[in-house]
């Protein structure tokens, strides 16, 4: 049996994070900069509010909603807003300053509840009327998102849904392809796994107790995927 301490204070990091994000998300003083919602509106291209738009509109006032790690600016603001005071929102993230990080931009919604969490193998079992996985799954290596995505549908309710946000291969002409590649190979070599396969791909076998719907955003450079359980 194993015992976590809700800031994850002592936890051992995966190697994906210590190797290849050290720098976006273990690294205080960078952390605290990249921490704003300017930053991550430029790093999606001017398309971070539109991205979270598209999750806000799935879901409702006093819906439990899981969240399977810290998004930097505010995302967790925003969905915490959308189900209000008598919704629910858990907030799980397996870096401790990211933990904190959150904990303090959500101390004043009582509705929010961060704790430290791995999204492969998440601690909670009751279902949640949502999850939303917003661009996890393009950090992490095939194996965990095959995980991920695998454990983030076992969390959803009957009739609920998950939603993730992530990207996805632009089409041919994609004037920003090129650059993406090469943003990919230096900084995101996992991303690409999302250009060859379907995130429904990666759920494994549970999938098909879901229906699946996917848009395609900003040439195709994003996507929004939505699967919701068969009540
Ligand atoms: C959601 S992703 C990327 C979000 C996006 N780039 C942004 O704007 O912040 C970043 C977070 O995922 C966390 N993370 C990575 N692997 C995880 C895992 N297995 N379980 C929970 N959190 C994880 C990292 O610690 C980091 O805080």
């Amino acid at each position: 049996m194993s015992f976590h301490s809700a800031d994850g204070a002592g936890e051992v990091l995966p190697d994906y994070l210590r190797t290849v994000y050290n720098w976006a998300y273990l690294t205080p003083w960078l952390a605290s900069l990249l921490d704003r919602q300017v930053v991550v509106q430029a790093i999606l291209w001017g398309n971070a509010q539109k991205l979270i738009d598209e999750v806000l509109s799935e879901i409702g006032p006093g819906q439990s909603v899981f969240q399977p790690a810290a998004v930097y600016g505010d995302f967790s603001r925003q969905v915490a807003g959308a189900i209000g005071d008598r919704g629910r929102l858990e907030v799980r993230d397996i870096a401790p300053l990211q933990v904190n990080l959150t904990r303090r931009k959500l101390a004043d919604l009582p509705q929010a509840h961060v704790a430290w969490g791995d999204a492969g193998a998440p601690a909670e079992t009751a279902p949640f009327d949502r999850v939303a996985c917003f661009f996890l799954l393009h950090e992490v290596p095939d194996d965990m998102k095959k995980r991920i995505a695998a454990a983030m549908l076992s969390l959803v309710a009957p009739g609920g849904k998950a939603v993730f946000v992530d990207y996805h291969r632009p089409r041919r002409w994609h004037p920003l392809k090129p650059l993406m590649r090469k943003v990919f190979e230096r900084l995101e070599p996992f991303a690409f796994g999302l250009w060859e396969r379907e995130i429904e791909a990666w759920a494994g076998p549970l999938a098909e107790d879901f229906t699946w719907r996917k848009r395609t955003r900003f040439g195709g450079l994003y996507q929004v995927v939505v699967a919701e359980r068969r009540p």
